[in-house]
């Protein structure tokens, strides 16, 4: 049984993140979503609006192998302890590997028995972030077609709520 942990802040989820999972999810037996859990990277939504908005996003996408969690701590801990023997990034353009190519040392120092995979991103995300998904949002733009049509209302009244 091949099990896939999709790990990231999420902050929130979108479709360029949805292209991975798919592809993550026809590839592995089981996928996890695992939100981050980590208040210093003063994150927008909390755990469980994220975990809340995944878990939206599965139903709709009838993606019946995938499931959601957050995690603290190690991430390769947390794979080990969900029995996973993967895990899943995507890569958008050149910047993203710098910053992967650390992720993927520090994990394989950790723990040489986990192998990351990679995804490319499709072309037509590589200039979507959570972050341009949330400042788009806060200015009152149009995040239709950046995040599953399934979330946008429930993000545009949170980023609405905490101005
Ligand atoms: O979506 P992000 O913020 O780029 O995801 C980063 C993430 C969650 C993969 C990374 O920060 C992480 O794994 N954090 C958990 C702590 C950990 O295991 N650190 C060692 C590897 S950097």
């Amino acid at each position: 049984m091949k099990i896939g942990v999709y790990p990231g802040s999420f902050d929130p989820f979108t479709i360029g993140h949805l292209d991975v999972l798919k592809n993550a999810a026809g590839l592995f037996d089981t996928v996890f979503v695992a939100v981050l859990n980590n208040n210093a990277k003063s994150p927008v939504f909390s755990v469980d609006d994220r975990v809340e908005m995944i878990d939206r996003m599965i139903e709709t996408e009838g993606l019946t192998n995938v499931r959601s969690g957050s995690f603290s701590g190690l991430l390769v801990d947390y794979a080990k302890q969900i029995g996973a023997q993967y895990l899943i990034r995507g890569l958008r353009a050149i910047t993203d590997f710098d910053y992967e190519f650390q992720i993927d040392a520090v994990n394989r120092h950790l723990n040489p028995d986990i192998r990351t995979v990679y995804f490319m991103a499709n072309p037509a995300h590589s200039f979507l972030s959570s972050s341009s998904v949330r400042e788009i949002g806060e200015m009152g733009g149009s995040i239709e077609g950046l995040v599953p049509a399934c979330n946008y209302e429930y993000i545009l009244e949170r980023l609405a709520r905490q101005k």
